[in-house]
Parts: structure tokens; C-alpha cells; sequence
């Protein structure tokens, strides 16, 4: 038997909502899982990349052995319901750029655990996949919209239960995702975060979340520019991102801005905006990354409002 399952990019954070926040976007990783009739041949893994949007450098991110993110993924819901997994293929195709702050390793664990669900009759619900697939990531924010689709709230539980609810992200307002060529890795953007943080700033944030909400709710836009502002992550992580700073202050003058913040742990930058002026915006971010030298992709997306799904059963 053979399973595809492809799965959306997400970009986590969003301003406030370090960890807890995050929405699924339209470019996608296919994990196929193949079930091989050789004995002996344990798990094999492999990595297909799109041309255009990765190179080979990426790919060497992605740890081509069982104990990758993906096997683990796969073992974890193995183990669940007492098994091991034997011998295995899988193969990914990888269209989403990795180490950009897309939720490219979301997307492969989410893919192998729903692909092996699969397999094995689909032993997981929801909320089970929803609990394997954080742990192995550490986090709830890229693995939730990637399995459920859209933009959302989770939270990880003590009991490792997953709490999530969806919201309404307002079509007036774009997204334009803009993902420069050079790569950070997650566990770096991590490690130069405080253990603890200043009350001061974690009230910040809790009030920023709670804005965030309500304006996405209304789609207020004034409330939107205040609840887009981060104390938590952005300003230890700004020496990480050149560029970073400057394309904020360059598109603070533009009205049609709405706010402009990392995406996930970076370094992609997300930039949230009205419809008008929209070649400016994009103009001003490219530029101020080619005075550094630095060249960029950038994508005006709308939300996927769909997860994961099993595109091919065989
Ligand atoms: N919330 C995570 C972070 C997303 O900012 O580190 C990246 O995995």
C-alpha cells in the first residue's frame, strides 16, 4: 500500500502570538509513505526538491535517516498502538523553501503521521495527530493549520492534549509573504530567546493577543497596527534577520501597511496590507534587502483554509 498526503506551508507567530499563533498558506510538500515487500530494507527516506524554490544546500537540512523528524513522527503513532514501523519508503516532495520560517518541518511530520495513519486504518483521531505531531515539534503553532487549515489559536496542554479554535482572517486584508535566499534554522532563531522575560513585556503580548483577536473579529484595522507588535521573540531575534528592521521602518510611512512581522522563527518576513499600493510594498521590501545584497521571493497569498489531506491511496 501506498499513501500520499500533501500538506500546507504555514507561518506561525504572527506578531503576538509567539507559539500559539499560526496560519496555513498555500504551497504544499506531498510525503508519500509506501509500505516495501523486501525484508531488511528498514526506512528509507528521500527528499525531492522543486527547483525553483529550494537547492541543494536546503536540502542537506533535512536528516536523510530514521531519526529524522518524520521517522519519529511516524514511530511515535506506531508505538501508540504497540508497533514498529518496518520496512518503509518516503519520499518528499518539497515545494515549501526550508528553513525560511514556513513551517517546512511541520509540514513533513504532519505529512508522514497523517500518511502512516493512513496505513494503518487511521487508528488516530484528530486530536491524537494533533498531540503526536507537537510533540515532535515542540510547539502547536505550524502543526495545527497544517493538519486543520487556516488561521489559528492552539495551545499545548500539561496533559499533551492540543486546545485550538479558527479565525476568520478578513480577505481586505493581504499577505505578502517575502522570503529572502539565505536560510536560519529554527534551533538557532530559538536559542538566542531568554529562558524568562519582563513582566512588563509578557503583559505586552497578552494584551497585543487579545487585540488580535477582537480586530480580526471586526476587522479593525487601527486595532490590527497595535496587535501586530511583539515583545517576545522579534527583538532578540532582529540580529538574525538583516533586513528586518529597516524594512519596518522603511513601510511604516505607508498607509496601506497594516504591520510587518518575522514569520515563525524567520527569515521570512510576513507583510500584512491593504489591496492598494501593493507594487510599492513590494518594491521597498526587495529593495531595502538588495541594498544588503540580499535577494528575495515574495508571494501575495490568501489563507488555505484546508489541512492536510490524503491525496492518493493505492
Ligand atoms: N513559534 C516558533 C518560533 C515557530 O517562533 O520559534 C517556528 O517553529
Amino acid at each position: 500500500m501506498k499513501v500520499s498526503v500533501k500538506v500546507p506551508a504555514t507561518t506561525a507567530n504572527i506578531g503576538p502570538g509567539f507559539d500559539c499563533l499560526g496560519m496555513a498558506l498555500p504551497l504544499y510538500n506531498t510525503v508519500t509513505i509506501e509500505e516495501t515487500v523486501l525484508p531488511g530494507t528498514g526506512v528509507e527516506i528521500n527528499v525531492l526538491a522543486n527547483e525553483d524554490i529550494t537547492d541543494e544546500f536546503s536540502l542537506e537540512h533535512i536528516p536523510m535517516d530514521e531519526n529524522s523528524i518524520v521517522y519519529k513522527a511516524v514511530e511515535l503513532l506506531y508505538n501508540s498502538i504497540g508497533q514498529t514501523p518496518s520496512e518503509l519508503k518516503i519520499t518528499i516532495h518539497s515545494e515549501i523553501p526550508i528553513a525560511r520560517g514556513l513551517g517546512s518541518s511541520a509540514s513533513v511530520i504532519v505529512g508522514g503521521l497523517i500518511a502512516a495513519n493512513e496505513l494503518l486504518g487511521r487508528p488516530a483521531d484528530e486530536a491524537a495527530l494533533l498531540s503526536i505531531a507537537t510533540e515532535v515539534e515542540g510547539h502547536p503553532d505550524n502543526v495545527t493549520p497544517a493538519i486543520v487549515g487556516g488561521l489559528v489559536i492552539s495551545s499545548y496542554e500539561d496533559d499533551g492534549g492540543i486546545v485550538y479554535r479558527k479565525l476568520n482572517w478578513p480577505d481586505e486584508w493581504l499577505i505578502t509573504v517575502c522570503v529572502p535566499e539565505y536560510e536560519l534554522a529554527t534551533e538557532i532563531s530559538r536559542s538566542v530567546l531568554p529562558k524568562e522575560v519582563p513582566l512588563q513585556d509578557a503583559v505586552f503580548n497578552a494584551q497585543r493577543m487579545g487585540m488580535f483577536v477582537q480586530a480580526v473579529n471586526t476587522k479593525d484595522e487601527e486595532l490590527m497596527r497595535l496587535a501586530l507588535k511583539d515583545k517576545l521573540h522579534q527583538p532578540y531575534r532582529l540580529k538574525l534577520v538583516p533586513g528586518l528592521e529597516k524594512i519596518s521602518e522603511n513601510l511604516k510611512h505607508e498607509e496601506s501597511v497594516i504591520g510587518c512581522v518575522l514569520s515563525g522563527a524567520g527569515p521570512a518576513i510576513l507583510v500584512i496590507s491593504k489591496k492598494n499600493n501593493l507594487d510599492k510594498v513590494k518594491a521597498i521590501v526587495k529593495e531595502t534587502w538588495n541594498e544588503l545584497n540580499i535577494n528575495a521571493q515574495l508571494y501575495t497569498f490568501p489563507v488555505e483554509q484546508n489541512g492536510a489531506k490524503a491525496v492518493g491511496v493505492v
